[in-house]
C-alpha cells in the first residue's frame, strides 16, 4: 500500500493551512529556497478553490503540498510553492505532488502556459520530465500580481536591483502548443542531459548575486540609500 494520499486539497484539509503557512515560512528563510511565505488565509483559499495538491501519511500527518496560481486571464498559471515535508524528503514524493498538479493544470486550463521559478535542482529536474524548457524572465508573464509574489522572498532585492530581468532561480516555461507541435518529431530533452552543466550555472549564479547581496548592503549600511532605482548617497 502507497504511504502517501496525494490529493485535490478541498474544504476538508483546511485544518493544516496554519501549519503549511509555518512550514513555508520556515523554510523560505534557507539561503536561496526562492520560497514566497503564504499566510494560512492565502492557502486555504487555494484550498477552498481546488487549486492545491496536499499529501498526508495514512495516519493524517501531513507531508507536502503545492499550489496553482493564475495570471493574465488564465493564459499563465504557475504551480508554486512545492514543499515537502523534511522527514519525506528524497524519496519521489516532491515528484508525485509536482505532477498531480501539474495534471490538475492541465486539465483545469489546458490552453495556459505552465511556467515556474526555481533554484533547486530537484525542481528543475522534476519541471523538465514533466516538459518544461528553460526561458528567459521575459518570456513568463507581465502580471503585476505575479511579480509582487516575490517580493516575500528574502532575495527579492536581487530581483529588483537585476529590474525583473533575472534573479536566483530559473525561469522554466510549459507551452502546450509547442508540446503539442513536438508531440510527433519528440524533441529531444536537453536539461536532464546537461543537469551537471546546470548545476555548476546555478552554484555561479547563486554566488555571484549573493555576493552582491552582500556588497550592496554594505553600501546600505555605509550611508547609501537607494531611491526610483538609482543609488543615491543619503
Ligand atoms: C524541493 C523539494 C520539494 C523536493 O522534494 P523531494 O520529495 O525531496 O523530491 P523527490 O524525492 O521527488 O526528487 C525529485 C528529483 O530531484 C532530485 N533531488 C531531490 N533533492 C535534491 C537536491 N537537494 N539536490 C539535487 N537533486 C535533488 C531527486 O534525486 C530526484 O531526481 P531523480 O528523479 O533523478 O531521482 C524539497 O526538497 C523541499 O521541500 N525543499 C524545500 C522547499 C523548496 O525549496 N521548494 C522549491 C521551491 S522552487
Amino acid at each position: 500500500m502507497e504511504k502517501f494520499i496525494i490529493q485535490v486539497a478541498t474544504d476538508k484539509h483546511l485544518h493544516y493551512a496554519e501549519i503549511i503557512s509555518r512550514y513555508i515560512e520556515n523554510a523560505s528563510m534557507v539561503k536561496g529556497a526562492g520560497l514566497a511565505k503564504r499566510t494560512p488565509e492565502y492557502i486555504s483559499e487555494k484550498m477552498k478553490q481546488n487549486n492545491a495538491v496536499i499529501a498526508t501519511t495514512r495516519e493524517g500527518q501531513w507531508a507536502g503540498f503545492c499550489y496553482i496560481e493564475t495570471f493574465s486571464n488564465n493564459l499563465y498559471i504557475v504551480n508554486s510553492g512545492l514543499i515537502v515535508v523534511s522527514e519525506f524528503r528524497k524519496s519521489g514524493l516532491g515528484k508525485m505532488i509536482k505532477k498531480k498538479i501539474f495534471d490538475l493544470s492541465v486539465e483545469r486550463y489546458p490552453n495556459a502556459k505552465i511556467f515556474g521559478l526555481a533554484t533547486g535542482l530537484a525542481v528543475m529536474k522534476i519541471n523538465s520530465e514533466l516538459g518544461y524548457n528553460p526561458v528567459t524572465y521575459s518570456e513568463l508573464t507581465k502580471d503585476y500580481q505575479f511579480w509582487k509574489g516575490c517580493e516575500s522572498c528574502t532575495n527579492y532585492d536581487i530581483l529588483e536591483r537585476k529590474q525583473w530581468e533575472n534573479c536566483l532561480c530559473t525561469a522554466m516555461i510549459f507551452d502546450p502548443a509547442v508540446k503539442m507541435k513536438n508531440k510527433n518529431g519528440s524533441k529531444e530533452n536537453n536539461f536532464v542531459k546537461n543537469i551537471k552543466l546546470y548545476e555548476r550555472w546555478m552554484r555561479f549564479k547563486i554566488y555571484v548575486f549573493l555576493q552582491n547581496k552582500s556588497e550592496h548592503d554594505e553600501s546600505m549600511n555605509a550611508g547609501i540609500n537607494k531611491k526610483d532605482n538609482k543609488y543615491v548617497k543619503k
